[in-house]
Protein backbone atom coordinates (compact mmCIF):
# COMPACT_ATOMS: atom_id res chain seq x y z
CA UNK A 1 0.00 0.00 0.00
CA UNK A 2 1.16 3.45 -0.83
CA UNK A 3 2.22 5.34 2.12
CA UNK A 4 0.03 8.47 2.84
CA UNK A 5 1.37 11.46 4.22
CA UNK A 6 -0.89 13.88 5.40
CA UNK A 7 1.00 15.55 8.27
CA UNK A 8 2.89 18.76 7.25
CA UNK A 9 4.55 21.92 8.82
CA UNK A 10 5.69 19.79 11.85
CA UNK A 11 9.06 19.81 14.15
CA UNK A 12 10.74 17.09 15.80
CA UNK A 13 10.95 18.18 19.43
CA UNK A 14 13.79 16.11 21.19
CA UNK A 15 13.32 15.27 24.59
CA UNK A 16 16.65 15.89 26.79
CA UNK A 17 16.05 12.60 28.51
CA UNK A 18 17.36 10.24 26.10
CA UNK A 19 17.09 6.25 24.99
CA UNK A 20 20.22 5.53 26.61
CA UNK A 21 19.21 7.25 29.85
CA UNK A 22 16.47 5.14 30.19
CA UNK A 23 18.30 2.56 29.78
CA UNK A 24 20.68 2.80 32.63
CA UNK A 25 18.37 3.80 34.26
CA UNK A 26 16.64 0.51 34.27
CA UNK A 27 19.09 -1.38 34.19
CA UNK A 28 18.51 -2.97 30.49
CA UNK A 29 18.13 -2.44 26.98
CA UNK A 30 14.97 -1.71 25.42
CA UNK A 31 14.15 -4.04 22.36
CA UNK A 32 11.31 -5.69 20.37
CA UNK A 33 11.08 -8.92 20.66
CA UNK A 34 8.65 -9.75 17.50
CA UNK A 35 6.62 -12.92 17.23
CA UNK A 36 5.33 -14.40 14.32
CA UNK A 37 3.47 -17.08 13.46
CA UNK A 38 0.57 -19.05 12.99
CA UNK A 39 -3.00 -18.36 15.03
CA UNK A 40 -2.63 -21.08 17.80
CA UNK A 41 1.27 -21.60 16.99
CA UNK A 42 1.70 -19.98 20.84
CA UNK A 43 2.98 -16.49 19.88
CA UNK A 44 1.02 -14.90 22.84
CA UNK A 45 1.58 -17.83 25.45
CA UNK A 46 5.23 -17.25 25.28
CA UNK A 47 5.24 -13.71 24.71
CA UNK A 48 3.45 -13.73 28.24
CA UNK A 49 5.77 -16.36 29.98
CA UNK A 50 8.87 -14.43 28.84
CA UNK A 51 8.08 -11.48 30.09
CA UNK A 52 6.44 -12.98 33.26
CA UNK A 53 10.34 -14.44 33.84
CA UNK A 54 11.80 -10.83 32.68
CA UNK A 55 9.38 -8.96 34.73
CA UNK A 56 10.42 -11.53 38.32
CA UNK A 57 14.50 -10.08 37.19
CA UNK A 58 12.94 -6.26 37.38
CA UNK A 59 13.10 -5.39 34.09
CA UNK A 60 10.45 -2.67 32.33
CA UNK A 61 8.31 -4.94 30.05
CA UNK A 62 5.06 -4.71 28.04
CA UNK A 63 3.23 -7.08 25.21
CA UNK A 64 1.38 -6.11 22.76
CA UNK A 65 -0.92 -8.83 21.58
CA UNK A 66 -2.92 -9.42 18.61
CA UNK A 67 -6.01 -10.07 20.15
CA UNK A 68 -5.64 -7.58 22.74
CA UNK A 69 -4.58 -4.75 20.49
CA UNK A 70 -7.61 -5.31 18.16
CA UNK A 71 -9.96 -4.29 20.73
CA UNK A 72 -8.81 -0.62 20.66
CA UNK A 73 -5.93 0.89 18.58
CA UNK A 74 -6.61 -1.39 16.14
CA UNK A 75 -10.49 -2.45 15.99
CA UNK A 76 -10.99 -0.15 12.55
CA UNK A 77 -8.38 -3.07 10.88
CA UNK A 78 -9.85 -6.45 9.26
CA UNK A 79 -7.63 -8.77 8.01
CA UNK A 80 -7.18 -8.66 4.43
CA UNK A 81 -3.86 -7.94 3.06
CA UNK A 82 -4.26 -3.91 3.46
CA UNK A 83 -5.77 -3.98 6.79
CA UNK A 84 -2.88 -6.37 8.22
CA UNK A 85 -0.40 -4.87 6.54
CA UNK A 86 -1.73 -1.15 8.30
CA UNK A 87 -2.25 -3.31 11.42
CA UNK A 88 1.79 -4.15 11.92
CA UNK A 89 2.76 -0.50 10.87
CA UNK A 90 1.17 0.55 13.29
CA UNK A 91 2.29 -1.84 15.83
CA UNK A 92 6.11 -1.23 14.64
CA UNK A 93 5.75 2.07 15.53
CA UNK A 94 4.08 1.76 18.88
CA UNK A 95 6.90 -0.82 19.76
CA UNK A 96 9.57 1.84 18.71
CA UNK A 97 8.08 4.83 21.08
CA UNK A 98 7.76 1.31 23.63
CA UNK A 99 11.48 0.40 23.23
CA UNK A 100 12.29 4.36 22.74
CA UNK A 101 10.97 4.00 26.48
CA UNK A 102 13.52 1.81 27.16
CA UNK A 103 11.24 -1.01 27.66
CA UNK A 104 11.39 -4.69 26.86
CA UNK A 105 8.11 -4.86 24.18
CA UNK A 106 7.43 -8.18 23.35
CA UNK A 107 5.04 -8.87 20.33
CA UNK A 108 2.28 -11.47 19.58
CA UNK A 109 0.94 -10.98 16.36
CA UNK A 110 0.61 -13.54 13.49
CA UNK A 111 2.47 -10.71 10.95
CA UNK A 112 1.85 -13.04 8.05
CA UNK A 113 3.70 -11.01 5.43
CA UNK A 114 7.51 -10.55 5.12
CA UNK A 115 7.82 -7.18 3.80
CA UNK A 116 5.43 -6.18 6.70
CA UNK A 117 8.03 -7.61 9.16
CA UNK A 118 10.54 -6.32 7.51
CA UNK A 119 9.07 -2.79 7.95
CA UNK A 120 9.28 -3.20 11.58
CA UNK A 121 12.49 -4.44 11.71
CA UNK A 122 13.43 -0.93 9.76
CA UNK A 123 11.96 1.00 12.16
CA UNK A 124 13.76 -0.78 14.83
CA UNK A 125 16.96 -1.03 13.70
CA UNK A 126 18.31 -1.66 17.38
CA UNK A 127 17.63 -4.52 19.48
CA UNK A 128 14.94 -6.08 17.14
CA UNK A 129 14.49 -9.87 17.51
CA UNK A 130 12.08 -11.91 15.23
CA UNK A 131 11.18 -14.94 16.71
CA UNK A 132 9.50 -17.60 14.45
CA UNK A 133 7.15 -19.51 16.36
CA UNK A 134 7.22 -22.20 14.34
CA UNK A 135 4.03 -24.90 14.65
CA UNK A 136 2.68 -27.37 12.26
CA UNK A 137 -0.56 -26.19 10.95
CA UNK A 138 -2.08 -30.12 12.03
CA UNK A 139 -1.22 -28.79 15.52
CA UNK A 140 -2.74 -25.64 15.59
CA UNK A 141 -6.06 -26.89 14.27
CA UNK A 142 -6.03 -29.54 17.06
CA UNK A 143 -5.43 -26.97 18.98
CA UNK A 144 -7.73 -24.74 18.39
CA UNK A 145 -8.55 -22.99 21.42
CA UNK A 146 -10.72 -20.24 19.79
CA UNK A 147 -12.55 -22.87 17.76
CA UNK A 148 -11.62 -20.32 14.86
CA UNK A 149 -9.91 -23.10 12.09
CA UNK A 150 -13.06 -25.18 12.77
CA UNK A 151 -14.96 -21.59 11.16
CA UNK A 152 -12.68 -21.17 8.59
CA UNK A 153 -12.33 -24.79 7.54
CA UNK A 154 -15.97 -24.40 6.92
CA UNK A 155 -15.96 -21.11 5.31
CA UNK A 156 -17.28 -19.21 8.11
CA UNK A 157 -13.71 -16.45 8.03
CA UNK A 158 -12.74 -15.43 4.62
CA UNK A 159 -9.16 -14.99 4.52
CA UNK A 160 -8.20 -16.94 7.25
CA UNK A 161 -4.36 -17.55 8.02
CA UNK A 162 -3.09 -21.20 6.94
CA UNK A 163 -6.72 -22.16 5.21
CA UNK A 164 -7.47 -19.42 2.85
CA UNK A 165 -4.96 -16.70 3.21
CA UNK A 166 -0.87 -16.80 3.07
CA UNK A 167 1.62 -17.14 5.75
CA UNK A 168 5.18 -16.38 4.67
CA UNK A 169 7.60 -17.95 6.85
CA UNK A 170 10.29 -15.60 8.16
CA UNK A 171 13.69 -16.69 6.30
CA UNK A 172 16.43 -15.45 8.22
CA UNK A 173 14.98 -14.55 12.11
CA UNK A 174 16.52 -14.36 15.00
CA UNK A 175 15.44 -16.89 16.73
CA UNK A 176 12.84 -20.01 15.20
CA UNK A 177 11.37 -21.83 17.84
CA UNK A 178 9.05 -25.48 17.07
CA UNK A 179 6.27 -25.34 19.97
CA UNK A 180 5.20 -28.71 18.84
CA UNK A 181 8.75 -29.74 20.15
CA UNK A 182 9.43 -27.63 22.96
CA UNK A 183 8.03 -26.72 25.91
CA UNK A 184 7.21 -23.17 27.30
CA UNK A 185 9.68 -23.20 30.10
CA UNK A 186 12.47 -24.86 27.74
CA UNK A 187 11.53 -21.72 25.02
CA UNK A 188 11.56 -19.25 27.55
CA UNK A 189 15.05 -20.46 29.16
CA UNK A 190 16.44 -20.36 25.51
CA UNK A 191 14.78 -16.38 24.89
CA UNK A 192 16.57 -15.25 28.30
CA UNK A 193 19.86 -17.30 27.40
CA UNK A 194 20.07 -15.61 23.64
CA UNK A 195 18.89 -11.70 25.05
CA UNK A 196 21.79 -12.60 27.44
CA UNK A 197 24.14 -13.33 24.87
CA UNK A 198 23.04 -10.04 23.40
CA UNK A 199 23.56 -7.62 26.36
CA UNK A 200 20.27 -6.79 26.47
CA UNK A 201 19.72 -8.40 30.28
CA UNK A 202 22.11 -8.87 32.42
S1 LIG B 1 -2.31 -10.12 11.68
O1 LIG B 1 -2.36 -11.08 10.58
O2 LIG B 1 -2.87 -8.81 11.30
O3 LIG B 1 -0.97 -10.01 12.29
P1 LIG B 1 -3.33 -10.41 14.37
O4 LIG B 1 -2.23 -11.14 15.05
O5 LIG B 1 -3.46 -8.94 14.59
O6 LIG B 1 -3.28 -10.74 12.78
O7 LIG B 1 -4.72 -11.05 14.77
C1 LIG B 1 -4.88 -12.44 14.69
C2 LIG B 1 -6.01 -12.92 15.59
O8 LIG B 1 -7.25 -12.47 15.10
C3 LIG B 1 -6.08 -14.44 15.59
O9 LIG B 1 -5.38 -14.98 16.70
C4 LIG B 1 -7.55 -14.73 15.69
O10 LIG B 1 -7.93 -14.82 17.05
C5 LIG B 1 -8.22 -13.53 15.10
N1 LIG B 1 -8.69 -13.65 13.70
C6 LIG B 1 -9.94 -13.31 13.29
N2 LIG B 1 -10.07 -13.45 11.96
C7 LIG B 1 -8.87 -13.89 11.50
C8 LIG B 1 -8.39 -14.21 10.18
N3 LIG B 1 -9.15 -14.10 9.08
N4 LIG B 1 -7.11 -14.65 10.05
C9 LIG B 1 -6.33 -14.76 11.15
N5 LIG B 1 -6.73 -14.46 12.41
C10 LIG B 1 -7.99 -14.03 12.60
Amino acid sequence: MEEVVKATNITWHQGDIKREDRERANGHQGAVIWFTGLSASGKSTLAHALENALFEKGCKTYVLDGDNIRHGLNKDLGFSPQDREENIRRIGEVAKLFADAGLIVLTAFISPYRSDREKARKLNPKNFIEVYVKCDIDICEQRDPKGLYKKAKAGEIPEFTGISAPYEEPENPEIVIDTGQCSVEQAVNFLLTYLNQQGIIS
